[in-house]
């Protein structure tokens, strides 16, 4: 079998490991992998060439994907699918698999009903919002590469007796920023699936803190959080402003923003996201190669599980509300 690899979206510490998977376990079976570079837009350009086995020496451990990704907007457009899986069948490719997030799993789901190309899906976004998978490539790293930094900044924090409000990355969710937040032992975390974490709450939360001889603080905010991320870019809101107006009239808190960005997508992946990019990677080669035709690869209570392409439409996962709740507990 020739199976297209490509991997898209926001790049992920994992997917190189998972490309490797691919490429080594085809090579195993007897089938080739046609490396597909910059996401949909190198299906759309036909950017592709064979990869062999000792092209994927040494990635195991490095960040980034070396196919290169894109977020593909012209994949949108039937007309430009049909083209796409013409020139598929063309060059003799019957199968892909996609390492990305959402989005990515919603064009092979197209791809797959409208041209019958086989798709199989390896979970890699650091957001962990994909529906029918409690774990994603990249989310386990860049937690702890959020958790590093905050340990770091909560050095300056206490010495200095100040407030900060450190971003984390997470569009429309807040998995990352909750899940940081617990392991840094954050005094607050503002989220977008949460409608109770307001600035009145935060700023009632950080006074009574005050009074009780608490400092410093560290409120995680997620970037798509409803109300606004930490700093102000363009006319969307500001954590930042909005709570210091809050507090400067009774409370001297000296407040610091920092956005810690895309060092969350970079880095060597942890060792959970090498074992998952690599169990994946295998699983999704031997079902194509079995037969099976439209599927994502996912865990559920730890174990290894394959959803219908088309259960990416489902409602994307929401952090555990328990452990929302549970950060001013834990830091009072
Ligand atoms: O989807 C992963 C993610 O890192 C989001 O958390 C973030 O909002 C987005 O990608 C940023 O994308 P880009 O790197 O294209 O600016």
């Amino acid at each position: 079998m020739r199976i297209g690899l490509l991997t898209s979206g926001g790049d992920a510490p994992g997917m190189n490991a998972a490309i490797r998977a691919v490429v080594r376990q085809a090579d195993a079976l007897g089938s080739e992998v046609i490396g597909i570079r910059h996401g949909y837009q190198g299906l759309v350009d036909q950017d592709w060439r064979p990869l062999a086995s000792r092209a994927c020496a040494n990635i195991l451990q490095r960040g980034g994907t070396i196919l290169h990704t894109a977020r593909c907007q012209a994949f949108f457009d039937p007309a430009v699918r049909a083209k796409a899986a013409q020139d598929l069948w063309t060059a003799g490719i019957e199968a892909l698999v996609i390492i990305g997030g959402d989005g990515s799993f919603t064009g092979a789901d197209f791809l797959n009903r409208e041209h019958g190309i086989k798709c199989a899906g390896i979970p890699g976004t650091i957001d962990n919002d994909l529906p029918g998978t409690e774990r994603t490539l990249g989310f386990d790293t860049a937690l702890n590469t959020a958790v590093e930094a905050i340990d770091r900044i909560r050095d300056t924090a206490s010495s200095h007796d100040r407030l900060f409000l450190v971003e984390v990355m997470g569009r429309r969710s807040g998995m990352l920023a909750v899940h940081t937040a617990i392991a840094c032992g954050a005094e607050a975390v503002l989220y977008p699936e949460s409608e109770e974490d307001t600035y009145e709450s935060l700023v009632r939360q950080l006074k009574s803190n005050w009074d009780r001889g608490k400092r410093s603080s560290i409120v995680v905010v997620a970037e798509g959080d409803q109300a606004g991320s930490a700093a102000m870019r363009g006319d969307i809101g500001s954590a930042a402003v909005d709570i210091g107006e809050r507090l400067k009239k009774d409370y001297e808190m000296d407040l610091r923003v920092v956005v810690l960005g895309h060092i969350q997508r970079g880095g060597s992946p942890s060792a959970l996201d090498r074992i998952w990019g690599s169990r994946w990677g295998c699983e999704a080669v031997r079902r194509l190669v079995a037969g099976e035709r439209a599927f994502y690869l996912g865990t559920d209570a730890g174990q290894m599980v394959a959803r219908p392409m088309s259960y990416v439409l489902e409602p994307r996962p929401e952090p555990p509300r328990e452990l929302g709740a549970l950060v001013p507990v834990l830091s009072r």
